[in-house]
């Protein structure tokens, strides 16, 4: 019998959930959920006051407002308004630009971030190759990426499906290396007690 086709990195491109009322509602799930990976990007990255952060799809904004609170400045970019109104509603207070876009079109100038954060979104980015090339344009010199994914079991389903196998996770980091990006690594981390995969890489030149 044939192996069963590997899943590619963005399997949930078509989810539709991010829009209307159940954006909304997906948002506050976010909001409640989000923390322990934000705080897990902002350590894993040592983002500081130095930093200018992309965070792509944002969602609500938490690791936006973390990496904030470490000093850095901070772009928060989200395809969803309705993620972004609820973002800009519960970090009023904090110095965050949120702007909407998407990591295939980031609303950014060019070398102007020092790191990218992708937290739970690229498995639902429409084109990874994309992403990563704007990834690319956006990034100065010595700027680095890190892109967290919970850990998914191949024959995952519901909830449990939006992360990513190891096999995919060692995918990704093929496509960064595959554009140009250094010391690209995967990592097997915690996120409070969740287990997740965090692929780093940095961009030379
Ligand atoms: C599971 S949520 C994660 C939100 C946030 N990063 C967090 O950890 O709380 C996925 C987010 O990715 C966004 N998203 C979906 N497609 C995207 C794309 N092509 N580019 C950037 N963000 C996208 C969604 O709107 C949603 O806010």
């Amino acid at each position: 019998m044939s192996e069963p086709a590997p899943l590619p990195v963005n399997h949930h491109a078509d989810h539709p959930g991010f829009s209307g009322v159940t954006g909304t509602l997906f948002g506050l799930v976010f909001l409640l959920t989000g923390g322990v990976t934000a705080r897990l990007a902002a350590d894993l990255t040592g983002v500081g006051a130095a930093d200018h952060v992309v965070d792509i799809g944002c969602g609500p904004g938490t690791a936006a407002r973390v990496a904030a609170g470490r000093g850095a400045s901070v772009t928060g970019v989200d395809p969803s308004a309705e993620m972004l109104r609820l973002a800009r509603r519960v970090n009023r207070d904090a110095a965050v630009t949120f702007a909407q876009g998407s990591a295939e079109a980031l609303p950014v100038p060019g070398a102007s971030a020092t790191a990218v954060w992708a937290l739970a979104t690229v498995h639902h980015w429409r084109d990874v190759d994309a992403g990563l090339t704007e990834i690319r344009r956006v990034l100065a010199p010595g700027g680095r990426l890190l892109a967290v994914e919970r850990q998914s079991p191949p024959d995952a389903t519901g909830i449990a499906s939006h992360g990513w196998t190891r096999d995919q996770a060692e995918t990704f980091a093929d496509l960064c290396r595959s554009h140009g990006m250094s010391d690209v690594h995967v990592a097997d981390r915690h996120a409070g007690r969740r287990a997740v995969w965090a692929v780093s890489a940095t961009i030379r030149s």
